[in-house]
């Protein structure tokens, strides 16, 4: 009987973040402290011609000036590769501030000063002057899709089957283009560092999804062991991908504090945050589909191009997940950038498989209309349980359940599927559906498990919490395996001091960290036994360590009622703690099976006419993704997944003022999310998994998952309830008018 998996436990951090008492990155005391204001370029492209700090230098409290004049050399090579272990899917040949005089887009910081004071350093900032030699910047997408490149073009993208001919061939067949603006994370906290040497050692608090990413970064930039850096970052305000590289500004915090050997803190203003860490790609993409009368697809046709900085090659993986997701024999899927005057995007929440699957879901309603076939009886007809392209089994795909609970709740098949049919006085009434899919990833990660002899556990890991709930997951599954009380366990994370994990990514955390937790438990038990079995007392001579468990305090014979206290145990044998540090990496068994998480979204869609206004007005999303540790977490998480794709659907929008290549709303006045007015009913389900495939726990990714399906499912119901179909987001009134 599981004490604590799959009931509901509150944060154990949330009396730390409503009192204030958990501490973020700019929040921690360092003596003597020093602030950097960063200063932006005016222009999108060209070079610095001159930067005038005379007047900025004199000001009261000011300490000093960096630019690139006085940058101290050897600057930070310029494209380092992270060694392969350090994070796959993190590569370090990120955008340097202050390095040289280009400028690759607007908004890059070509000037730190540093005072006494925030305020002070503020201040001086407007002083500093710059002249340009200016080049006209491109930054428009759209104009340049003829120059889309793929990122490796020795591997170019492989075909399933036949699509062209399948597709010409076909008796029924839709084609559209899709687009998607840039959006920004825009996280509550802003992104800040405090950096301070001694001697040739580095600390840094630092806003960050991954620690060691971040150490590694520093210790290349400053030529220094890796070792001689510690980066601590205990709460994250929210990141979603935007703290998961490095970004430009620790290293320049870094740099500062050597410069006046001092600490330094520097800290994003909310315009700084535009060009400062990345952005969900500007992404057009083209889906052609064809099907039989019946509704079984024939071909699947997908082209994604986003757009990337000049010096990086960023692409979405926007076609991957989207291929595999039903029974189609013929598919070609390719993902491509253009080289753009912006700063390199990021993963976003769910990056890539919530574009593609935009397109992808609205193409499939699309077909349902072209078939006259319900869309959810369509995905139905084009059901998989294997992976179509390698043919392997999933190992657990409860999608069937999904779309049968969600349409049951939601009420489907009252649908009357004409445009323009329902409606709620003068409001048009729409109602839409989709699917969602998102990995079940699981990489190498490790923690400490610390038991000790007075009662308690210390376990730890590198990893962070974002908000997701780490640190009440781990603290859970290290109780359910230690057999203890919730409360004896404090759990920590966020310091290189820590064992290595990966970054808080990729929905992957629960499954890599808290496997390492749990197997690390598991070796503690051993140990126990082991223990236990020195004494001629010893009920588990002839037990298997299956035969065992640890409950309360005791190892015990399951199914009997012999026990002994390890505690006691312990003292016995002189050991204040009994220590296991694991490293937990993807199984073996994993490779003979397709995996992933899926889930079904409903939405009903209210339309002013008059006006143009969307309302979604309840959305019902079901998503399984294996075993649920902490259903009051997991619900926040995709109710937080839905409320994003509501965003995503109607409001989200970074303007790009493409003659000056310079965001015209970086701030959260003009670039809409949305706020409680917007948000009407969310009812969030999970159909549990069984799968031991993936994960000792059987855990997979349910953070990115909650969002992917909704901005179809969205632009779907405003179809159904207008007849009109919206294919580029946001779905803003002046589209629907
Ligand atoms: Mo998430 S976009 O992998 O932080």
């Amino acid at each position: 009987m599981a004490r604590y998996i799959g009931k509901e436990m509150s944060r154990v951090d949330g009396f730390a973040k409503v009192t204030g008492r958990a501490k973020y990155a700019a929040e921690f005391k360092v003596p003597n402290l020093a602030y950097g204001f960063i200063v932006t370029s005016t222009i999108g492209k060209g070079t610095i011609r001159s930067i005038d700090t005379t007047e900025a230098s004199r000001a009261p409290g000011v300490i000093g000036v960096l630019t690139h004049e006085n940058y101290p050399k050897p600057a930070p090579p310029a494209a380092p590769e992270l060694k392969p272990e350090e994070n796959r899917n993190v590569r370090d040949k990120s955008f340097r501030a202050l390095v040289s005089n280009q400028i690759f887009f607007n908004m890059q910081p070509i000037a730190l000063v540093l005072a006494e004071s925030f305020e002070q350093a503020r201040y001086a900032a407007r002083l500093v002057r710059a002249t340009y030699n200016e080049e006209k910047p491109m930054t428009d997408l759209e104009s340049s899709l003829d120059k889309a490149r793929l990122a490796n073009p020795s591997r170019p993208p492989r075909p399933r089957g036949n699509p062209t001919e399948a597709f010409a061939a076909a008796p029924v067949k839709v084609e559209a283009e899709y687009t998607i603006p840039i959006e920004h994370h825009n996280p509550m906290e802003p992104h800040g560092a405090i950096a301070f040497w001694e001697g040739d050692k580095l600390t840094v608090f630092d806003k960050s999804q991954g620690v060691y990413v971040v150490r590694q970064h520093l210790a290349t930039s400053f030529h220094i062991p890796p070792e001689n850096v510690q980066v601590i970052s205990p709460f994250v305000g929210g990141a979603f991908g935007s703290a998961l590289r490095p970004n430009y500004y620790p290293a320049l915090t870094a740099m500062a504090a050597r410069v006046i050997q001092r600490p330094v803190k520097v800290v994003y203003t909310r315009q700084q945050m535009f060009t400062g860490h990345g952005y969900r790609p500007h992404t057009w993409q083209k889906v052609s589909l064809a099907a039989e009368r019946s509704g079984k697809l024939t071909a699947l046709i997908h082209d994604s191009k986003n757009n990337s900085s000049s010096f990086e090659d960023y692409v979405e993986n926007t076609t991957g997940m989207p291929r595999t997701l039903y029974a189609c024999p013929n598919a070609l899927t390719s993902a491509q950038f253009v080289h753009t005057d912006m700063s390199t995007p990021a993963p976003m929440r769910a990056p890539g498989a919530v574009s593609g699957m935009f397109a992808l879901e609205c193409a499939m309603d699309e077909l349902a209309y072209a078939l006259q076939i319900d869309p959810l009886e369509l995905r139905l007809i084009n059901f998989t349980d294997v992976d179509p392209d390698s043919g392997k089994p999933y190992s657990s795909k409860a999608l069937r359940e999904c779309y049968r609970l969600g349409a049951e709740k939601f009420g489907w098949s009252k649908r009357n599927p004409e445009p323009r049919s329902m409606r709620d006085g003068r409001l048009l009434v729409g109602w839409g559906m989709a699917t969602g899919i998102w990995g079940a990833f699981q990489q190498p990660a490790s923690a400490r498990v610390a038991l000790k002899s007075d009662g308690t556990a210390h376990v730890s890991s590198a990893t962070a919490d974002i908000g997701p709930g780490t640190y009440t997951v781990m603290t859970l599954i290290a109780a359910e395996y230690l057999g203890l009380n919730a409360e004896k366990v404090k759990f920590e994370l966020g310091d290189t001091r820590f064992p290595r994990a990966p970054v808080q990514g990729g929905s992957f955390t629960t499954a890599s960290v808290g496997s390492a937790i749990y197997e690390a438990a598991q070796n503690i038990r051993q140990k126990l036994m082991d223990l236990a079995n020195k004494e001629a007392s010893s009920p588990f001579k002839t037990a298997k360590i299956e035969d065992t468990e640890l409950l309360d305090g005791k190892l015990v014979l399951k199914g009997s009622s012999q026990s002994v206290d390890i505690f006691a145990l312990m003292r016995r044998n002189n050991l204040p703690e009994l220590v296991d540090v694991h490293e937990a990496r993807p199984s073996r068994e994993r490779e003979k099976y397709a995996t992933g998480a899926h889930g079904a979204q409903f939405v009903e869609v209210k339309v002013d006419p008059a006006t143009g206004v969307v309302q979604v007005t309840r959305a019902i999303e079901v998503t399984a993704c294996g075993k649920i540790m902490n259903p009051k977490t997991s619900h926040s998480q995709e109710i937080g997944g839905v409320v994003w794709g509501i965003g995503m659907a109607l409001q989200e929008a970074t303007e790009v003022d493409h003659r000056y290549g310079r965001i015209m709303n970086p701030n959260l006045q003009h670039y809409h999310v949305p706020v409680s007015a917007d948000i009407h009913e969310i009812e969030t389900m999970f159909v549990e998994e069984d799968d031991k495939v993936v994960n000792p726990l059987g855990v997979k990714g349910m953070g990115e998952l909650g969002m992917v399906g909704i901005p179809a499912a969205i632009a779907n119901a405003v179809f159904h309830a207008t007849g009109k179909r919206i294919r580029d987001l946001p779905i803003t009134p002046d589209k629907l008018l």
